[in-house]
């Protein structure tokens, strides 16, 4: 095997990487995901392990996996097994990196199909389907859809064909571009809607349920859906992150731009908890509704609003646009990977990766209707996806990165990719060696044993 070309793309400036970093870490995991899960697991509890699970875990995984990939200039699993063969270690901390595509050709069949489903709620609001909607038709509109695959295959397929036209233009054409000009549109749109939720509803109630703990509330599934998500929600654990660190300049401060990164994508979530729950409980929605939650809420939310069709468009818009932007990270590793390991060329790669990806989708697709009655362990194949990645995966890649960079790595290398204060370094390092791993390691050992 050769140790694999590096494609040698790189970000046009240190701007553009915390944007695509950015875009990559804010999607529907902050929009979508973050407020139903924590609906479900009770709130403000919830909250807490989430926000703690960013700090010590995301935060300091985060710079390692940047490092890694900036260090590495491959794909994960070259750039791991490059760096382990320079410290002469076992080379085998490559298939981490090969774990990490396989992942995130995983999740990307399911976000996919939610990408879809912002489409065509986009394509609802845009013919004023909201206007003055109950909540009984914002929940049979939702129903309506999921019923129906040939529909959800329809905007599953849009959707996977928007995120192959950036990624087969490489990086400077296309994953550099659509950062400059994607993220800033998705966050600017996403202020002028939270104006909105926090002016109306019962936003008290929110907070109280967001941010009051209810420790009663918080067992090992809750615990362990904290870390998941926030895993999920700063694209850690798969690559993602490391794969664009690979295309990052050698000037660019790691802790600062982490830090940057890592502040905007919690900030969009708490936010967007915020502007949701008030609209949940004004409406007298479950909060623990699950998956559907944000189609039903914001229908109902802005068919009641002046210009509520404008800002559905605009909502609709800025949520496809977060899929997407994260989207195209979740398929680069496998691109990066099918380029450099098989010498493809950039346009193969992504028609390829693309198109495992979508058929892989039409399964997530089928288990919402006709395929519905077939569960594995009392889920169904969207649910197993989606427990199994993020819950188990992705923390098991995070964990890897963590003691590649904590223990595999010498003080040397990562010292000097980190360029850090000494006792942030130090901090850093403590962290990666130690917390971090056996944080996800009680998590998830404790889950397995049936905590
Ligand atoms: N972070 C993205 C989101 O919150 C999802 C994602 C996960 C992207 C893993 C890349 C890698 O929606």
């Amino acid at each position: 095997m050769g140790s694999g070309q590096s494609i040698h793309g790189q970000w046009s400036s240190r701007l553009t990487f915390i944007l695509a970093a950015t875009g990559s870490a804010v999607g529907l995991g902050n929009i979508w995901r973050f407020p139903y899960v924590a609906g479900e697991n009770g709130g403000g509890a919830f909250v807490l392990v989430y926000l703690l699970c960013v700090l010590v875990i995301g935060l300091p995984i985060i710079m390692a996996e940047i490092l890694v990939g900036r260090r590495g200039r491959r794909n994960p699993m070259d750039s791991i097994r490059v760096l382990a063969l320079a410290e002469g270690r076992s080379p085998h901390w490559q298939w981490a990196g090969l774990l990490g595509v396989l992942t995130g050709t995983l999740i990307l069949s399911f976000y996919a199909m939610i990408g879809g489903w912002t489409l065509a709620y986009l394509a609802e609001a845009a013919r004023g389907a909201f206007v003055d909607i109950t909540p009984a038709a914002a929940e049979r509109m939702l129903g309506d859809l999921l019923a129906d695959p040939w529909t959800m295959l329809f905007w599953h397929s849009v959707f996977m064909g928007l995120v192959t036209a950036v990624s087969v233009r490489g990086v400077e054409g296309g994953l550099d571009r659509a950062a400059q000009l994607l993220t800033p549109g998705l966050l600017l749109i996403l202020l002028a809607m939270v104006g909105y939720g926090l002016s109306t509803g019962d936003v008290g109630r929110a907070a109280h349920f967001l941010f009051a703990p209810d420790f009663s509330r918080l067992d090992g599934e809750a615990v362990l859906a904290a870390m998941g998500q926030a895993f999920f929600s700063l694209s850690l654990g798969m690559g993602a992150i490391m794969i664009y660190g690979s295309y990052l300049r050698s000037d660019t401060s790691i802790p600062g731009s982490s830090l940057a990164i890592v502040a905007m994508d919690t900030a969009v979530a708490l936010v967007a908890g915020l502007a949701f729950f008030p609209v949940v409980f004004a409406n007298g929605l479950d909060p623990a509704e699950g998956p559907g939650l944000v189609f039903v809420t914001l229908p109902l939310a802005l068919g009641q609003m002046p210009f509520g069709s404008g800002f559905a468009v605009a909502f609709f818009l800025m949520l496809a646009v977060a899929a997407w932007t994260s989207a195209i990270s979740l398929m680069e590793p496998a691109v990066a990977w099918l380029v450099e390991r098989r010498a493809l060329s950039r346009l193969r790669a992504g028609l390829i990766a693309a198109g495992a990806i979508w058929a892989l989708g039409i399964l997530s697709i089928l288990s919402l209707n006709l395929w519905s009655g077939y569960t594995i362990a009392g889920r169904t194949a969207f649910e197993a996806l989606d427990y199994l990645t993020n819950n188990i995966l992705l923390p098991l890649g995070g964990m890897a990165v963590a003691v590649f960079a904590g223990w595999t790595l010498s003080r040397a290398v990562t010292a000097d990719e980190l360029d850090a204060a000494a006792p942030a370094y130090s901090a850093w390092r403590l962290l990666v060696r130690y917390v971090s791993p056996l944080a996800v390691g009680v998590v998830l050992v404790g889950k397995l044993l049936g905590g």
